[in-house]
């Protein structure tokens, strides 16, 4: 499900009119469906609702606090991958006990924060890793919590940057000697060995890398269980959302599975297609979703500046740029360009390069894309901006980071102001 519709014409976001919010909040601006967010929640519990589980909401897709705080109200746990992402859990009234820790370069401040606030676990990535927390538990005079991440080997059939259950990739511990690592971690003093950890990529549109890889790694999971007293195995995150609602039966550029397996996955084909596998496990089951969860909640706002005709093409130039939403310039990714106002039958379409400010070539949402015609004044919408939108932006060429918007059911709620010159200014001219 997600919540952004026409309505008397004008696209909404739940009750609210996204054409208001763009006139009273400027542009380039994040809104978020609080609706949307509760029901994938919701359908992903719910579909898991057959074995012990406990969904670890990734908090690096959309950390804003106001989506923790929604998220906390649901029950939900948390996977961070720094310090400052727990910091966030704990500002949102999260609890820490819920909260996995992944990442491959965990640092001793971060260590010592995690220990002191008892996370659930850390999900370890190396046996250097685990030694290192133990010297620290040891020293704070407390036992670590650990899993090991395992790194199956498993072709995700994903965008490369966002592959990672591959051997050549940098995470987790390869599959081959993960008996080993365990065996060597029980033997450190100031560890608890808690659980096993997997997560093979990001936005997988099939079932097939899920079930291969659960297929291979619970019965591992098992053994640990009954070798080490195990008490939880995740599984991950990973399930992708429609980008692009033209592709459902087509497939990208940089696609390497079957066709036919490029159809979308919702979750409740996810949940039937692993569960059975999990079950037999006994363990607790856990997840990571982020992109499921807050991708298609959100949209980002742009308004059209100029309209410049090329000899070669015809440019329409907004005012966000890749410094706001960097996922076109750096994945490939595709977004959904819709105008605010409904485009009717004499409204005509063009193949146009929808482009940002930045000075760089790759600063462009879509290239030689039929659009329905929006002009200069106009304000436009990016789909599927939720998740690994806001949080990815910089401050590149001296922009202010957006403004973000919750909004539920009628009510609009700034849950960010947007930066200005002088929020990014403050701390150096205070070293002039
Ligand atoms: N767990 C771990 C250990 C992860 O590394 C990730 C994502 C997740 C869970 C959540 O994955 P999800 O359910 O959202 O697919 N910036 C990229 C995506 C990077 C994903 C990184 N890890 C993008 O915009 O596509």
């Amino acid at each position: 499900m997600h919540s952004f519709h026409y309505q008397n014409a004008s696209l909404h976001c739940e009750d609210v009119d996204l054409a208001t919010l763009a006139d009273a909040h400027g542009t380039p601006a994040y809104v978020y469906s609080a609706n949307t967010i509760r029901d994938h929640y919701r359908r992903l519990d719910q579909a898991l609702g057959d074995i012990d589980h406990g969904i670890e909401y990734a908090v690096k897709a959309n950390s804003n606090l106001s989506v923790l705080k929604l998220l906390v109200e649901e029950g939900s746990g948390f996977d961070i991958v720094s310090g400052g992402e727990l910091r966030r859990v704990i500002e949102a009234g999260g609890d820490a006990g819920k909260c996995t820790f992944a990442g491959v370069g965990k640092t001793r401040e971060e260590i010592e924060y995690a220990l002191r606030e008892q996370i659930y676990c850390f999900n370890a990535e190396s046996e250097e890793e685990v030694a290192f927390i133990n010297t620290v538990a040891g020293e704070m005079g407390v036992k670590a919590p650990v899993a090991f991440r395992v790194n199956p080997n498993v072709d995700a059939k994903t965008h490369k940057y966002i592959s990672t259950g591959k051997s050549e990739n940098k995470f987790g511990v390869d599959f081959e000697v993960i008996e080993d690592a365990y065996a060597r971690a029980a033997a450190l003093p100031n560890i608890t060995l808690r659980g096993l950890q997997m997560h093979i990529g990001s936005q997988l549109t099939s079932l097939q890398p899920f079930i291969e890889a659960v297929e291979k790694v619970a019965p591992l999971a098992n053994k640990l269980k009954e070798s080490y007293g195990i008490e939880f195995f995740s599984i991950g995150g990973g399930v992708g959302i429609v980008y692009d609602p033209a592709l459902e039966s087509g497939k990208p550029e940089w696609w390497s599975g079957q066709e036919e397996e490029h159809k979308p996955l919702t979750i409740e084909q996810y949940a039937a297609g692993v569960v059975p596998v999990l079950k037999k496990t006994g363990l607790k089951i856990l997840v990571e979703p982020g992109r499921y969860i807050v991708g298609n909640a959100g949209v980002m706002l742009t308004r059209c500046l100029y309209e410049k005709k090329g000899s070669a093409k015809t440019f329409r130039i907004v005012d966000a740029g890749m410094n706001d939403l960097i996922r076109p310039a750096l994945y490939e990714g595709h977004h959904d360009i819709v105008p605010l106002k409904e485009p009717g039958a004499e409204t005509g379409v063009t193949a146009v390069d929808v482009v940002g400010p930045v000075c760089e070539t790759g600063d462009f949402f879509c290239q030689n894309r039929e659009l329905p015609n929006f002009a200069p004044g106009e304000a436009i919408a990016l789909l599927s901006a939720g998740a690994y939108g806001f949080v990815m932006a910089s401050n590149y060429n001296s922009r202010g980071l957006p403004v973000e918007i919750l909004v539920d059911g009628s009510e609009a709620k700034v849950i960010r102001p947007r930066q200005t010159m002088d929020d990014i200014l403050a701390s150096e001219k205070a070293a002039l």
